[in-house]
């Protein structure tokens, strides 16, 4: 999971390529790297660490040039120093190449290269790539083209790669398996990159490689296409939806708190059009043909990671609660390489965010050989996971940029409760008011959502008192449960406090015992669901002398007597009050984060989409 992006036309390479890079960089922030062409000349560039690493390496450097290729890294095979970065080069130094994804085979490929002369200078898979390339176009005497599809023909894993020929300063070849590729087509220009966001201030005109595409990107030619088995495509030309605003931080310190503060709009944005105002009628349009089939499925299993995975789980209570399906939530990496049983009659559903979830990906695949419908829930537009499984629905939240999930989180959840209660109204579940009731509910989200919003300041206090913690515990109970748990998630990841979300009532089985009068506990205490269980949970802490930072229902007194902090968030169906109390959790990690001085939108060793296993 790194990302690339390249540039062949009539403008200098450099600026386009960084830039890029920079929007990219979400992805990958290990190492970054750049390789231009001019006048029959190669110059590779790479430094360990970010994008602006790079640019200060390369400030006395020329990059001067109207074809170049960039990369940005998650380090996979080898550390993250220089050596390792991308792009890599043939042994002769002809060929440039950068790669999103990994050689599976690398290890035989790498022997039998070294066998027949070659020399390596890094630890990484694809470095093995650009020398077998380059060995097939002496051997055969064939072009870039036709070289990189034979190569790929011996290659096993996946990937996204572009490589470049100095003796050729015209074409770009890029070919992709599993890793995401979009190719934006201009005037005597092409732009390409692992996603659309560096391409869209230059083209709409977009054509998404399809698995096992390899493309001739020529600037003074036309779009060629065809399969690494030797077939023609015609590009199929999309255009892009994207704006330039939601790739910008917009005034925000960072994304991830942008992206908090969207949540309101981006819930409305997943409702719009699939909620009839008049009748209350839903309509998910990407899974009707489905619908017959979830009926009548014995069960679904959900499969995601992560975030998404916690989204699964209020899934899970979701439509066994109101739709009475029974359901199991799987890691998608556990469940790839268990054996499970899966039949016809399930409905296997992925949720993720990009789309382009390794494990997720390879959980749907195993589902379908078995003959289960699958079917997504998923943000980015045209990702991989969409184009595998039978039907799906988007979330529709727009580019969530901050590796920490926030809004595509709120928004899978949105989904989940329209097909939950759309299967409910079907078979007849809940009653008509029952349904009628959720419904006027959930349209109230959004407003409710801003309200929580407003309670910034004093979460930033609370978080002033505790930024120094080294241990957290979640508790939730119900639906508040995989909120703990999501809650636990976000602190761990951005500010690298310890963190455990935990069943409230499943804490004096062991967890109590860490309880002492330096760790704080966030306790998820709203009103209904088993509300009375876990105020004697809170005492059971508070017996202990635990800190106990609680979010409540407005208006709450049992509870405010006995913590040390209340955020106080509107009433709400308990269906729906993971929408609101994730919110405080969201924004208290955030500021813990910035005030320990994390790197809030790019954690250390994360990235946004993990396409390795
Ligand atoms: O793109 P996906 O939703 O499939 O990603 C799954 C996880 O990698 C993701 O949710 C991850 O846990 C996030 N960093 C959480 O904030």
């Amino acid at each position: 999971m790194c990302g690339i992006v390249g540039y062949v036309g009539g403008q200098q390479a450099y600026p386009i390529i960084v830039k890029g890079l920079h929007r990219l960089e979400y992805r990958g922030y290990d190492s970054a790297g750049i390789a231009i062409t001019t006048d029959k000349q190669l110059n590779i560039y790479k430094q360990a660490g970010k994008v602006s690493d790079l640019e200060d390496f390369v400030k006395d450097k020329n990059v001067k040039g109207n074809i170049g290729i960039g990369h940005t890294r998650w380090a996979t095979h080898g550390v993250p120093n220089q050596l390792n970065a991308h792009p890599h080069k043939s042994g002769d130094s002809n060929l440039a190449l950068i790669h999103n994804g990994i050689i599976e085979n690398y290890d035989s490929l790498k022997k039998a290269l070294i066998k027949r002369g070659h020399v390596f200078e890094s630890e990484t898979d694809t470095e093995v790539l650009v020398h077998l390339i380059e060995e097939i176009k002496k051997n055969e005497k064939v072009n870039l083209f036709e070289a990189v599809r034979l190569a790929l023909n011996e290659v096993i894993g996946a990937y996204a790669i572009l490589v470049i020929d100095k003796e050729n300063n015209e074409e770009i070849i890029a070919a992709r398996k599993g890793s995401p590729l979009v190719i934006g087509i201009g005037k005597g220009e092409y732009f390409v990159a692992s996603d659309a966001t560096p391409i869209v201030e230059y083209t709409r005109n977009v054509v998404y490689l399809e698995d096992e595409q390899i493309a001739r990107i020529n600037k003074k030619e036309a779009l060629e296409i065809k399969t690494i088995s030797n077939i023609i495509k015609t590009p199929y030309i999309d255009e892009l939806e994207l704006s330039l605003e939601a790739i910008e931080k917009e005034g925000f310190e960072h994304f991830m708190l942008k992206e908090i503060f969207e949540q309101p709009k981006c819930i409305l944005d997943t409702m719009r059009g699939r909620i009839n105002a008049k009748t209350g009628e839903i309509t998910l349009g990407g899974i009707l043909d489905y619908e017959k089939k979830i009926l009548n499925a014995e069960r679904i299993i959900i499969v995601a990671c992560g975030t998404s995975w916690h989204a699964g789980l209020i899934g899970e209570y979701l439509f066994e609660d109101l739709a009475r399906i029974s359901v199991e939530v799987e890691y998608a990496s556990e469940f790839r390489y268990r054996n499970p049983i899966i039949t016809e009659k399930d409905v296997v559903l992925a949720i993720s965010q990009s789309g382009e979830t390794a494990d997720t990906m390879a959980a749907l695949e195993l589902a379908k050989q078995k003959g289960a419908t699958i079917l997504g829930i998923c943000n980015v537009v045209g990702s991989s996971i969409p184009r595998l499984t039978d039907a799906g629905s988007y979330t529709h939240a727009g580019p969530e940029i901050g590796v920490a999930s926030t809004k595509a989180f709120t928004t899978q959840v949105v989904v989940l409760t329209l097909m939950a209660l759309r299967i409910a109204k079907e078979k007849g579940t809940l009653t008509n008011t029952e349904y009628r009731q959720i419904i006027t509910e959930l349209e109230l989200i959004p407003k409710k959502v801003e309200k929580v919003l407003e309670l910034d300041d004093l979460i930033k206090e609370i978080a002033a008192e505790f930024k120094d913690a080294t241990n957290f515990l979640y508790l939730g109970r119900g639906y508040n449960f995989p909120v703990a748990l999501e809650g636990a998630l976000k602190l761990k990841e951005i500010s690298y406090i310890h963190a455990e979300g935990y069943p409230a009532a499943e804490m004096k089985h062991g967890p109590i015992a860490l309880i002492d009068e330096h760790m704080p506990i966030v306790v998820l205490a709203t009103r209904k669901g088993n509300y009375e269980k876990v105020v004697s949970n809170i005492q059971e802490v508070k017996a202990r002398g635990g800190r106990l930072i609680a979010i409540v229902t407005e208006g709450d007194k049992t509870v405010k007597e006995l913590a040390d902090y209340c955020i106080e968030i509107p009433a709400c169906f308990e269906e729906l009050m993971p929408l609101l109390s994730i919110i405080p959790l969201q924004l208290l990690s955030y500021h813990i984060a910035v005030m320990r001085n994390c790197n809030v939108d790019q954690p250390r060793n994360l990235a946004k989409s993990v396409t390795v296993e």
